[in-house]
């Protein structure tokens, strides 16, 4: 029976060494000291022991009992240890690598230049404006000097609601809105969408325009050469050069067009301007009498200055871009770039 026991002890310590899991190494227990297993087995033999015998082989079972538990904890620690060391070398965050970066929206190209502008003419103390997308014909034409049958209604091909309701063809209702609710003197600047019925390379049934207007006691022609400049200068770059050409519009008497070198070529001729060196930027002129008449503003006592340009085709001319559709595409890969 000892050499049983010295042969089982053995078994059982290799076995402990060989359970490389703690599953497995509870499996060697449940196998050596399990009611089932070796041990029991030999025990059964002890009753055929004399009694002086018996208690020898009872401290030799004790001892193998002893010495199997030591094992199995030593063994036990080293493969809990090993566990917790694996577990985390896999979970290792390395926190030295860059983020994740969130994707984030932009602003549209047409937001960016209205509100680029709409930041200029603050700095010179104009206030923010706006009104209805559909309008009155009494505001979008009749007060601005563009009665009923007036050729220079086809100057501007209109959506109509209804008889006297309009998607509003420019921004410059917006002056008689504004004249009507205050008195002067008055300095405001009006982005918006606007509506034509035209649709092709460079033209789209909405778009949208940014308007200007100032009325005090004694404003000149000068005024608005000095300010429309100085904003030129401030959105494209200082010393642009710029030219005032005689134009007509209903609502303004004398009326002008503006033009800055071509911001491709730099005046000396290209595609974009047509070979001129100019490019056509926006409308202006001095508030006709007209119009002052139509919102009680007394012409004697007050003058004033008045401006519109479209936002796309000044974007396209300060990012370079070629083609008007690709505003309104949403295409992310377009977008993303400003
Ligand atoms: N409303 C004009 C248009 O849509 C642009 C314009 C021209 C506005 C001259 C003005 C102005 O205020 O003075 O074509």
């Amino acid at each position: 029976m000892k050499e049983q026991l010295q042969a089982l002890q053995q078994e059982a310590l290799a076995a402990l060494d060989q359970a490389d899991n703690l599953k497995s190494l509870q499996d060697v227990r449940v196998r050596i000291l399990g009611k089932k297993g070796a041990l029991t087995d030999i025990m059964k033999g002890m009753r055929d022991l004399s009694p002086e015998e018996r208690p020898i082989v009872g401290a030799l079972v004790n001892q193998l009992k002893d010495d199997f538990e030591t094992s199995f904890s030593a063994r036990q620690q080293e493969l809990q240890q090993r566990a917790i060391a694996a577990r985390l070398a896999s979970e290792t965050l390395d926190v030295t690598l860059p983020g994740r970066r969130r994707v984030t929206g932009s602003l549209h190209p047409v937001t960016l230049v209205a509100d680029e502008i709409v930041e200029i003419f603050s700095r010179l103390g104009f206030s923010v404006a706006e009104g209805p997308e559909i309008e009155q014909d009494f505001y979008n034409f009749e007060a601005l000097n563009i009665p009923k049958d007036h050729p220079a209604r086809d100057m501007q091909d209109t959506f109509y609601i209804s008889e006297d309701l309009v998607l509003r063809t420019h921004t410059s209702p917006v002056q008689i809105r504004t004249m009507l609710k205050h008195d002067p003197p008055i300095r405001i600047i009006a982005p918006g969408t606007v509506y034509r019925r035209d649709s092709d390379l460079t033209h789209s049934p909405m778009f949208h325009q940014i308007e200007g207007f100032l009325v005090d006691h004694k404003v000149t022609f000068g005024d608005l050469k000095g300010i429309l400049t100085h904003f030129l200068n401030e959105f494209f770059g200082t010393g642009l050069e710029v030219r005032f050409r005689p134009s007509f519009f209903p609502f303004t008497e004398p009326s002008a067009e503006v033009d800055i070198a071509c911001v491709i070529c730099g005046g000396s001729g290209c595609r974009v301007c047509g070979r001129t060196g100019w490019l056509e930027i926006l409308g202006c002129g001095m508030i006709d009498p007209a119009v002052f008449d139509s919102v009680n503003y007394d012409p004697e006592q007050y003058s004033g200055f008045a401006f519109g340009m479209g936002l796309e085709r000044i974007a396209m001319l300060k990012y370079g871009v070629n083609d008007l559709r690709l505003f309104f595409e949403n295409d992310l890969r377009f977008l993303k770039q400003f």
